[in-house]
């Protein structure tokens, strides 16, 4: 296993992401822009978060909101200039918080000049900058792909959406004879590439990035071996240039993600994590009802936890723009256990612009920007009771996505001014993770009790801290629990002779 060094801010950071599209409008065009998130930064930070993941934000047609890149070396017009992202860093560093670019290396869009270059019947520098078979009768196995588009006869591989072809880093064992390896000239120069964008944007200023689809290079490559060799090579560039960029994979496989060298994996919401059954189903374990189950995630869990020796490091985020809202399923009360939870489990937790605050998932929307039932959790940030939730100053008509239409939608301001709001909760229980290092990234974690109450130890070579959480509506005991009480959330917990009584829908932190 490739274990190389964590940079140091990352044991104690605390993300926030922003989808830029809806963050903060400056120049009433609707949509969110880069001085924007320059103008909300006093706000990420007296949140307590101290890292920020923004979104795809270069140049782009938008068809997958930004993840269908047509230049991975220009910020997209709608958000300003490189110079203006320039400027965002340069903010972000003077409130001595980190900032991670999303890098988007599986595929790009249809537009990209290599895409269109590719697609020619002439061979060109191109040609093997995706993945292509060599008859348009012929499509790439169990890759879906784009066809009869090209003068060039054959079909060309998708990573995602049919808009966004396969960048080429060759076959795990190829077996026909337009599927290259690894060490072929085309996927060599996808990965110098590769290298290059990431270079450009780390000797601006970026701080490191959050990889999508970080496991899909490789192609035909089931067990991972050729991507985590690539990424390898990747860390290998990365310590000699930048030893401390960050790198945080969308790849849901801890063991495969740490082995490539990334510093953390996220947990996901598909796939087998089991992350739903806690915030995201019928029956989540955060609901008062207390019938849910954390089980199979915990299960899962220790599982990854000892296949990365101890290191499982997956941040686990309240949401994301590609899931349902928290608030979609857990009410205020629910909601506050459950980030007692992810603000004291290992790996750098991710909050979604507007899970502190309850943003609602709009419901029945129209797509945009590819965004179909993703859209709902990617409206407008409530900032305040103005016109347009303080969003932007363009008519209503204009926004980027319509904002939530009800009247007690929640918004930043409101809650900011009271100390039982969620976002204030939120506030508090980042503060008690960054005062406490045994919350923090890098503790080893240990289940104690599953069911309800969820008890669990972190500990680090100075201190040790017991969490218990009980998002059922009925008082629960623990026993053999003894130490000073840090911090509650939610009704009544008490310590007493070894023995913690703790009240329905609440959470306990003793330091052991
Ligand atoms: C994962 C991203 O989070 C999602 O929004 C996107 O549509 C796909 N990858 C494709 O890039």
């Amino acid at each position: 296993m490739n274990h190389s060094k964590q940079p140091a801010w990352l044991d104690n950071a605390v993300f926030y992401e922003i989808y830029p599209q809806s963050f903060y409008d400056t120049n009433a065009d609707g949509i969110g822009d880069f001085q924007g998130i320059i103008d909300k930064l006093d706000y990420i930070a007296d949140l307590g978060c101290n890292a920020i993941w923004l979104n795809p934000c270069f140049a782009s047609p938008f068809g997958d909101a930004g993840y269908d890149v047509s230049d991975y070396y220009t910020a997209a017009p709608r958000y300003g200039t490189n110079a203006d992202l320039k400027r965002l860093f340069d903010a972000v560093h003077k409130r001595d918080m980190h900032l991670l670019l999303d890098l988007v290396p599986g595929h790009t869009s249809v537009e990209h000049k290599w895409f269109q270059e590719s697609m020619k019947a002439e061979k060109n520098e191109y040609t093997d900058r995706y993945v292509w078979t060599d008859s348009v009768w012929e499509e790439p196995q169990g890759m879906g792909c784009l066809r009869g588009i090209s003068a060039r006869d054959g079909s060309c591989a998708i990573n995602f959406f049919s808009n966004q072809p396969a960048l080429n880093y060759g076959f795990y064992n190829p077996r026909r004879p337009w599927q290259q390896s690894m060490d072929d000239e085309g996927p060599k120069a996808t990965l110098a590439e590769l290298k290059n964008i990431m270079r450009f944007w780390l000797q601006m200023g970026c701080d490191g990035f959050r990889v999508d689809m970080a496991g899909s290079l490789v192609k035909h490559d089931e067990d991972g071996k050729g991507t985590i060799k690539l990424w390898q090579n990747i860390r290998d560039f990365l310590d000699k240039e930048f030893p401390d960029a960050a790198m945080v994979s969308e790849w849901g496989e801890p063991d495969k993600s740490l082995a490539g060298g990334f510093h953390m994996d996220f947990l996901l919401h598909f796939g087998s994590s089991h992350y739903n059954a806690l915030f995201r189903c019928n029956k989540p374990y955060f609901s008062k009802t207390g019938e849910g189950s954390a089980r199979e995630f915990i299960a899962k869990y220790k599982e990854n936890l000892q296949k990365t020796n101890g290191r499982g490091l997956m941040c686990i985020p309240s949401g994301n723009h590609d899931m349902d809202r928290l608030s979609r399923k857990l009410d205020t009360d629910e909601m506050k256990i459950a980030f007692a939870f992810l603000l004291s489990m290992p790996g750098a937790p991710f909050i979604y612009y507007g899970d502190e605050i309850g943003m609602r998932y709009v419901e029945n929307l129209t797509s945009v920007e590819g965004g179909y039932n993703r859209t709902g959790s990617r409206s407008p940030m409530q900032w305040d009771k103005s016109v347009n939730a303080g969003f932007s100053d363009a008519p209503a008509e204009k926004l980027y996505i319509p904002l939530d239409s009800a009247a007690d939608r929640p918004d930043a301001a409101s809650q900011l001014a009271d100390e039982s709001s969620l976002r204030s909760e939120v506030r508090r229980l980042i503060s008690l993770r960054l005062q406490n290092k045994a919350l923090q990234s890098h503790a080893e974690i240990a289940f104690v009790q599953e069911g309800y109450p969820l008890v669990y130890t972190r500990k680090c070579d100075t201190q040790q801290i017991t969490v218990i959480l009980n998002p059922a509506a009925k008082e629960a005991v623990v026993e053999n629990v003894s130490g000073k009480l840090l911090y509650t959330v939610g009704g009544e917990v008490t310590l007493k002779n070894g023995k913690c009584v703790i009240g329905g829908c609440s959470a306990g932190f003793v330091e052991n």
